[in-house]
């Protein structure tokens, strides 16, 4: 695919590192990028065909270098449908960190609490996810070299990955949820009726993001990790309104267990 080709041309003078994991790091839990060593940031203005990321908090770098023994590629700043990007435009980085030559992706999130037995602060382990964007990344005409035509979403979200995920996190003595995400395309936060209505689909989780870089994920055969921080209860949960200044606090709050989580897994 040209773009890539082209992405991949200009990469080479900014770095000659080899990732093998990718990570996209979500609001405010960037930070797990400063740790990483040797690095070679890449802000995405300075690439092709990377549209310049709109969103405070968001980076919008890439970060390339060690991370607990293994080389990583590290998203540090995603783009969001709701900033006006296209699913396409949302999902193109993970095609750049396929061709960087990651074979794993562990992806991110802030997002509000549907299942009442959560609180906020959980992590949660993503098992699946419920596509309410109200479209694609793949829609178009598909790069068969990329991936098929018709990918299977059965193990969108690897197994064997959930089953590392949770052995660090007993290791490491933190709780983790596990559920299913669910996106909308935002950016206001759903109705109280909205959120009943997604509990009864079977949703544990809902957010902004995840699902447009996952299903590209899905098409280019990723294994993927999905871990959100649930920042806050969902509408209606709690008789209180939603403010994104809470989501920021709580991510701040479970940013060690998170950072510490994410780095046992990368090592195992
Ligand atoms: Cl409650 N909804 C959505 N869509 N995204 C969120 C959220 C809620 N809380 C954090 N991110």
């Amino acid at each position: 695919m040209k773009p890539i080709k082209e992405v991949m041309d200009k990469l080479r003078h900014y770095t000659n590192q080899k990732p093998h994991i990718g990570l996209i790091l979500g609001s405010g839990l960037g930070d797990l990028a400063e740790e990483i060593a040797d690095a070679d940031r890449i802000p995405y203005h300075s690439l092709p065909h990377f549209p310049e990321s709109t969103v405070k908090g968001h980076k919008g770098q890439f970060v390339i270098g060690e991370l607990e023994g293994k080389t990583v590629v590290a998203m540090q700043g995603r783009y969001h449908h709701y900033e006006g990007y296209s699913l396409a435009q949302v999902a193109f980085p993970v095609y750049v960190m396929k061709a960087m030559g990651i074979e794993k992706l562990i992806v991110t999130n802030a997002c509000g609490g549907i299942n009442t037995s959560f609180q906020p602060g959980d992590l949660m382990l993503i098992n699946d996810h419920i596509n309410m964007l109200g479209g694609s990344p793949l829609i178009g005409p598909n790069e068969d070299e990329l991936g098929p035509r018709f990918p299977d979403m059965s193990h969108a979200y690897s197994p064997a990955l959930i089953h590392t995920a949770k052995q660090a996190a007993s290791t490491l003595n933190i709780h983790v949820q596990e559920g299913v995400y669910l996106a909308t395309h935002g950016p206001q936060y759903e109705t109280p009726a909205e959120i009943r209505m997604m509990r009864v689909m079977g949703a544990d989780a809902v957010g902004m993001s995840t699902v447009p870089e996952v299903t590209a994920a899905s098409h280019l055969g990723l294994d993927v990790l999905g871990i959100s921080c649930i920042t806050n209860m969902a509408c209606g949960i709690l008789d209180q309104p939603l403010s994104h200044k809470e989501v920021i606090e709580t991510a701040d709050r479970v940013k060690a267990d998170f950072t510490s989580l994410i780095k046992s897994i990368i090592r195992s």
